[in-house]
């Protein structure tokens, strides 16, 4: 057993709290890998952004549970090499999928666990929350709950449609569950195809497809229910078009590519949503940096000349979420 507050980490409790009081989103980016993990925290250090370091199913399948906590725990050390006096860095399991995930993450150093028990019925959703809140909260440790299903594939659970969360349900949920913040579906989807063409309209201009805008509707019913609890946003990235264009011209293939506009996001960040997930945006950093240097120099073959420039374009992507979307930048130091 090894409580997170040994390692240095933060929950999400006092992040969320100001999050809200000051009309900002903390950034909850997920890592796989060395790269990711550097990017992110030389992105926080530099702005002074609290910070969530999301770890997926698919993350410890990829990389291995035991190392991702001990990359976490040295993202700490690192934070305070880079000028970072107090780092805020809270590491989370996104997508919990069982009670037993849940309680080995918070065995093992997790300062935050989602069970995801979106795809359940409603009762059956409650009562595994409910246990993974009581075991987390004996820790210390703080419990993100969804309710409501995104559209896509949700890990390993595909749901064709997207079920917007129902208003009207979520403070039976958050009172029976004792969670410490919903994941709800207002149109957000997980991946780098948000929508289909047919879902968007395409703007006479430029030819790209515009997306239909999240349910804001449902997002302030929400806050009516449960005034001031923290509400998450999964399926947040932006999917720029620019990583996607790069991607497209060395060899890549990504046709109609689409993502949640940064407007939309920006005005999510200054209510009560005080995380917001990104991932799929740092997958397409590091492809194009990746797939630019393959073509433009092919006889490199030292993927330290390939991982530095994907490194380098994450860092930016990073930064411009913290200080241009969630506007987490200086609330950390
Ligand atoms: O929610 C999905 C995240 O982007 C993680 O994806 O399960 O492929 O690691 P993954
Ligand atoms: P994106 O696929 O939009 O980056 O969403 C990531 C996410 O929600 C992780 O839980
Ligand atoms: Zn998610």
């Amino acid at each position: 057993m090894v409580s997170y507050k040994e390692l240095g980490l933060v929950n999400t409790k006092e992040m969320f709290a100001k999050a809200i009081k000051g009309g900002y989103a903390i950034p909850a980016f997920n890592f796989n890998n060395m790269e990711q993990l550097q990017a992110i925290i030389k992105a926080a250090a530099e702005t002074k952004s609290p910070v969530i370091l999301q770890v997926s199913k698919g993350a410890r399948n990829y990389a291995n549970q035991t190392l991702l906590r001990y990359m976490a725990q040295g993202a700490v050390e690192y934070a305070k090499e880079l000028g970072w006096e107090k780092p805020q860095i809270c590491l989370h399991l996104d997508h919990g999928d069982s009670f037993e995930t849940c309680k080995s993450c918070v065995d093992f150093g997790f300062s935050s666990v989602m069970i995801d028990g979106s795809h359940l019925p409603y009762e059956e959703n409650i009562a595994l929350t409910k246990k993974v809140v009581e075991y987390a909260h004996a820790h210390d440790v703080t419990v993100e709950a969804e309710l409501g299903v995104l559209a896509g594939v949700e890990d390993e659970v595909s749901a064709a449609e997207s079920h917007y969360t129902k208003p009207e349900e979520v403070v039976d949920f958050a009172t029976r569950t004792g969670c410490d913040s919903l994941a709800i579906s207002i149109g957000t989807s997980h991946g780098a195809y948000k929508f289909t063409r047919e879902q968007c309209t395409v703007d006479p201009q430029t030819g790209k497809l515009v997306p239909p805008p999240l349910a804001f509707n449902i997002l302030d019913a929400i806050m009516e229910q449960l005034p001031g609890f923290p509400i998450v946003l999964h399926g947040s990235s932006s999917v720029p078009q620019e990583y996607v264009d790069i991607i497209n011209q060395y060899g890549g293939k990504l046709p109609d590519a689409v993502g949640i506009p940064e407007e939309q996001l920006r005005k999510a960040a200054e209510s009560a949503v005080c995380k917001i997930n990104i991932d799929s945006d740092s997958r397409l950093a590091f492809t194009a940096a990746v797939r630019k240097v393959f073509a433009e120099k092919p006889g490199e073959f030292d993927p330290r000349k390939y991982c530095g420039p994907a490194r380098d374009l994450m860092t930016e992507l990073y930064k411009h979420k913290i200080i241009n979307v969630l506007g987490s930048n200086g609330k950390a130091e």
